[in-house]
């Protein structure tokens, strides 16, 4: 019998969806799971009549691969994913590949690249995104690690991910050991503040326009058609249309407590480790935090009761207002992201491929959008683009939205309708275009009690101040301490 192209352990949805689409496309395929009923239900359902080779053991699944081995791990993030790599290496030889296409953190893809290629394995950590349907017709895959093992895995991964209208395929070489699973994270962070932006557009226009749900559909169908064109739009359009068997919307009976799995937490703090402001990711992180607080919130809300005012104006204009202003602040939270991976490639010596994480998030994955077009040209024009503000696109394009985006913002904290995501975007904006902040008084407060010192205007960067601020501090400034 022939033997199989890749093996994969890990039968739970995504595996099988994986394997179906793997052998959709052409290829054969050997499958393992721990819990081996699992792997003979799958064979004999789903899989019966297909080229998926059912194994009962790691020994047998790994006997069944074309050499070099490629297997695809689908396993629980964590220390599965560490117990699995032991159990296999023993049965590898050199040049085999190791393939983690789980929800791991990077760090843990940045060691484990180094144990297995120090076994002189290949491995790779590959981010996969689109839940359950993506990984059965079309993931976007984003495979980072040993470079050695691209040539190898490209066809397979080319083969089964999404694809554009134009036929490009959502996968491309990201990068060095973690890049894979860091730019996944950075996806699922941009997941988080694009889903906040439309959930702050939704109660402006709930609690601020009193809006029906019908009408926010309608609102929702038209910002389809625009630059807002994507998979979240198309499912919040959806969402605000579904009725339930007694014709009521099923979304006003949802209780307004977010969950979250931490890949949101991972890239905020990600930003915060190498200080760059990622504030709008971190807003919605931090909303959903402030979602779960229901108890405190109802009580608080009795304690500080409020009444929005009707609104007076020209509804359907200021509708436009939110969606430029929907427009404006995603363009922000883009670019904050892309400066986190910028600054992270530094950290961590990763050449990435900007454009080609651009057209990896174009299809298949939950970002998904027409917009992420505009920011591949971007970085095909110029890969060194320092912020995605400064192409000329996005910076034309910033500027027809930014009136409609402070009125947004200002009518929003005027009424006390909360949002953080678009009023941290806009102060961000404000701050990134600012040449003089306030961090003068800053350094000086800094200098004040700790004798931190300042360099000057009227000298030149690298040489520093210290003031003697009361008369009484002497002139000895604190290099290396730290209030
Ligand atoms: P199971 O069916 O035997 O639980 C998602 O949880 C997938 O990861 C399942 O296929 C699960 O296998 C697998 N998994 C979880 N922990 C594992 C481990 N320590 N070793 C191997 N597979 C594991």
């Amino acid at each position: 019998m022939k033997k199989a192209d890749i093996g994969l352990v890990g039968l739970a949805v995504m595996g099988e969806n994986l394997v179906m689409n793997m052998e959709s496309k052409g290829f054969t395929v050997a499958v393992y799971n721990r819990t081996t009923e699992k792997v003979k239900a799958f064979v004999e359902g789903r899989a019966a009549g297909k080229n998926i080779i059912g194994c009962y053991s790691i020994e047998e699944l790994v006997s069944n691969l074309e050499k070099p081995r490629k297997v695809f791990m689908m396993v629980k993030a964590g220390q599965a994913v560490d117990q699995l790599i032991e159990q296999l290496l023993p049965l590898l030889e050199e040049g085999d590949i190791l393939i983690d296409g789980g929800n791991s953190h990077f760090p843990d893809t940045i060691r484990r690249t180094e144990y297995v290629e120090s076994k002189g394995l290949l491995y790779v950590g590959c981010g996969v995104s689109g839940g359950e349907e993506g990984a059965l017709k079309g993931p976007s895959m984003m495979p980072g690690g040993s470079v050695a093992a691209w040539p190898f895995v490209k066809p397979i991964f080319q083969g089964v991910c999404a694809k554009v209208e134009d036929g490009a395929a959502c996968c491309d070489w990201v990068g060095e050991n973690g890049a894979g699973h860091f730019v996944k994270m950075v996806h699922n962070g941009i997941e988080y503040g694009d889903m906040q932006l439309i959930c702050e557009a939704y109660q402006l226009m709930r609690d601020g326009l009193g809006m029906s749900p019908e009408e926010m559909h309608e609102v929702l169908t038209a910002w389809n058609e625009t630059e807002l064109d994507s998979y979240l739009i198309e499912i919040t359009r959806d969402i605000l249309g579904y009725k339930d068997e007694n014709g009521e919307t099923t979304v006003n009976y949802i209780l307004d407590t977010a969950g979250q799995k931490g890949t949101g937490k991972w890239t905020a703090v990600a930003a915060l480790d190498e200080g760059v402001p990622l504030t709008l990711i971190g807003e919605a992180v931090f909303s959903r935090c402030l979602s779960a607080m229901k108890s405190e919130r109802v009580n608080a809300a009795k304690v500080f009761p409020k009444s929005i005012p009707a609104f007076e104006g020209d509804k359907a204009a200021f509708i436009e207002c939110i969606r430029k202003a929907l427009y404006a602040s995603k363009i922000i939270s883009y670019a904050q992201g892309y400066t986190l991976m910028r600054t992270a490639a530094k950290t961590y010596g990763w050449n990435l491929n900007y454009g080609g994480i651009a057209l990896m998030w174009r299809g298949g994955c939950i970002i998904r959008s027409v917009f992420l077009g505009k920011i591949k040209e971007a970085y095909d024009k110029n890969p060194a683009l320092e912020n995605l503000l400064l192409d000329d696109y996005f910076a034309e394009t910033i500027k027809t939205l930014v009136d409609a985006w402070r009125e947004v913002v200002a009518y929003a904290v005027k009424i006390g309708v909360p949002m953080p995501a678009f009023s941290s975007a806009l102060n961000y904006f404000d701050g990134y275009t600012t040449e003089c902040l306030p961090a003068n008084l800053l350094q000086a407060q800094r200098d004040y009690f700790g004798a931190h010192t300042y360099e000057r205007i009227d000298q030149p960067r690298g040489k520093f101040f210290h003031t003697n601020w009361t008369g009484h501090g002497g002139n000895t400034s604190a290099g290396t301490y730290n209030a």
